[in-house]
């Protein structure tokens, strides 16, 4: 019998964030991928074995979770310069589309064809059958309706095959993927349980553990508002929306690309552009270099706005709050603004993550620190049994 491993993974509509094993192993991909009707075309043997796999994920699913089978996906950095990429919309539910799937299957696949894990799972010619134990979420707005108990159960009830063609070192692989156990948690809880406990899950953060407190997470399309009282997500106080950055991102994209003809390939670009060190809000034209400051500007203030007046109203309904956190990567990006504004309007006692890393993998964490801790213990529980029945026996 195969071993099973840990998995916890966030698939974020921006990108997927995967820890694996005794976190020995990471993953981040973006979520866009893109149909591919026939095979990407052949590339020459070192471009095969010396690239890195990640950036050229081309891969064939199969899964009766899916409501598309055997389509030929590019995912991730090699579908970002297809033309036909889809990036996930407004209004979507994570838990119901292919995209959210597809995405996580070549996450584990991505890990489980490693030559790293050799010994922990069974390889018989081509194809590769890996058991997982996976972490993962789903928003709380989700979560709320119930989707989650169908998305779970998808997971688990069947084998998920991956094949890789035209990868970098893993062209011809195919890997099984099933599951020991699924464990959906709603974002917000783990936001919080990430914030207050380690990987043991001891208490790091007495001091924070009773307060009152809001953790405002702007991701790429949804934000989610979590009210934590007494220990607990709140579960009747807790909103989800259906804002992120990803639109605001666009809508500089669509802007610079009138203004200035300039094209940049994806939301990332417009990232890189806002928040890096030297030479921020800035782009070359022609050459020359260009400020985009007042484009940048207009849209993130507009968005900054909207994300405040949402943590007033749900301030307002929670007046003995102590402190709300900004996290993900839209926390980031509006941290400047938000603080603006608060010190002009409200001034609420508000927070951001200074490390953009704490930040963003803030999910992926906290389903870490879960299913590691559930594993622990739903493995001493078969100690447990097994002691017993020996003593029974003799
Ligand atoms: N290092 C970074 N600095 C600033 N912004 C970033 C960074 N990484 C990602 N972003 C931007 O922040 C936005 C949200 O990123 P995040 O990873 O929190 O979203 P997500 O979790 O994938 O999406 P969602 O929570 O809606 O499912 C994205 O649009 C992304 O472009
Ligand atoms: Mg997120």
């Amino acid at each position: 019998m195969s071993k099973t491993r840990i998995a916890a993974i966030d698939v974020g509509n921006d990108s997927i964030k995967a820890l694996f094993g005794k976190a020995d192993f990471e993953i981040n991909i973006p979520n866009v991928m893109a149909r591919d009707t026939e095979d990407r075309p052949v590339i020459g043997i070192e471009e095969l074995n010396e690239n890195d796999p990640l950036d050229g994920i081309h891969i064939k699913v199969h899964s009766p979770a899916l409501k598309e089978n055997n389509v030929i996906y590019r995912v991730g950095n090699l579908a970002t310069k297809s033309d036909h990429a889809t990036e996930l919309d407004l209004g979507s539910s994570k838990s119901e589309e292919d995209q959210t799937l597809v995405l996580l299957f070549a996450t584990l696949a991505l890990d489980a064809v490693r030559e790293e894990n050799g010994p922990s799972f069974k390889k018989t010619n081509q194809v590769i059958e890996a058991n997982y134990t996976l972490g993962t979420g789903l928003p709380l707005r989700e979560v709320k309706e119930g989707k989650d108990v169908g998305y779970r159960s998808q997971l688990l009830s069947s084998v998920h095959q991956v094949e890789f063609l035209v990868t970098p070192k893993y062209q011809g692989l195919k890997v099984n993927i099933k599951f020991d156990e699924v464990k959906v948690y709603p974002e917000g809880f783990a936001a919080y349980i990430n914030l207050v406990m380690d990987r043991d899950l001891n208490i790091i953060n007495r001091d924070l553990i009773d307060k009152r407190i809001l953790i405002q997470d702007i991701g790429g399309l949804s934000t989610d508002i979590a009210v934590i009282k007494n220990r607990k997500v709140d579960d009747d106080k807790a909103q989800g929306f259906n804002i992120g950055v990803s639109e605001s991102l666009e809508a500089i994209r669509e802007e610079i690309r009138t203004k200035h003809g300039v094209e940049l390939d994806s939301r990332r670009d417009v990232v890189e552009i806002i928040t890096k060190k030297n030479d921020r809000n800035h782009i070359m034209v022609k050459g020359s270099r260009t400020s985009v400051h007042d484009i940048t500007d207009r849209i993130l203030l507009e968005l900054a706005k909207k994300q405040y007046r949402h943590l007033r109203n749900i301030w307002q309904k929670n007046s003995q709050t102590e402190i709300c956190y900004f996290v993900g990567g839209g926390a980031m990006v509006l941290k400047d603004y938000l603080k603006a504004l608060n010190n002009s309007l409200d001034g609420y006692n508000i927070d951001f993550f200074e490390d953009e890393k704490e930040s963003i993998w803030m999910m992926a964490n906290a389903y870490y620190k879960l299913i590691s801790d559930f594993n622990r213990k739903k493995q001493k529980e078969v100690e447990f049994t097994q002691t017993e029945k020996k003593s029974v026996k003799s």
